[in-house]
């Protein structure tokens, strides 16, 4: 299967997606806030919060794998996105929380996921940057694990997330399918 095959975007809620994990924007803490985060916890209910508390945070671009609980997912992967302040690091920590939450659902048997735009929100990311980067992490990570079969959605909470999401991956398939020739 091709990169756009496995890839897709939805426009919606994420805690009602019925996939193996669901990604949560998380906080260093990962004991619950606002915005996908406070939604995930809600519709998830208090056993997350106690799972949660047993991980002791995440650090900045780093994953970390709870049940689902109440949700229709199976697993949560928590990842922290930067907080935005227009450093060069900032674009490999959000590359990095796509990137490693790919390999720790791989490392689950997972074998569907959905990305929220991370750090698009109260991070402040701009949102063309960020969907730049996480398509590039998403696109990468496949490349890498050709011979693992998973598919991708990205959760669009609102239109200018997902037309900005729709045009990104029109330019990356243009962009593989000038590579294949
Ligand atoms: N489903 C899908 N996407 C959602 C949902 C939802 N139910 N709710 C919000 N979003 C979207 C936002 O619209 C935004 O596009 O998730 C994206 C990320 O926004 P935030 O949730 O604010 O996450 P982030 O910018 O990474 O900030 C993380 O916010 O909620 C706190 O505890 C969290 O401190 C952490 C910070």
């Amino acid at each position: 299967m091709g990169f756009l095959e496995k890839v897709s975007i939805d426009r919606g809620d994420i805690t009602r997606l019925p996939v193996d994990a669901i990604v949560n924007a998380a906080n260093r803490t990962l004991l619950g806030g606002g915005g996908v985060d406070g939604a995930i916890h809600r519709v998830a209910g208090r056993e997350l919060l106690e799972e949660c508390k047993t991980l002791h945070g995440c650090d900045t671009g780093e994953a970390k794998i709870t049940g689902g609980y109440r949700l229709p997912a199976k697993y949560v992967i928590h990842t922290v996105g930067p907080v935005y302040a227009g450093r060069p690091e900032d674009e490999r920590d959000l590359y990095h929380c796509y990137w490693n939450s790919l390999s720790l659902a791989r490392e689950h048997a997972i074998h569907s996921i959905a990305f929220p735009a991370i750090s698009t929100g109260v991070y402040g990311y701009p949102v063309l940057e960020a969907t730049q980067i996480a398509v590039k992490a998403v696109s990468d990570w496949l490349e890498q694990n050709k011979e693992y079969s998973i598919t991708v959605i990205f959760s669009c909470f609102d239109d200018k997330t997902y037309r900005i999401y729709q045009e990104v991956l029109r330019e990356t398939e243009t962009k593989l399918g000038k590579q294949k020739k």
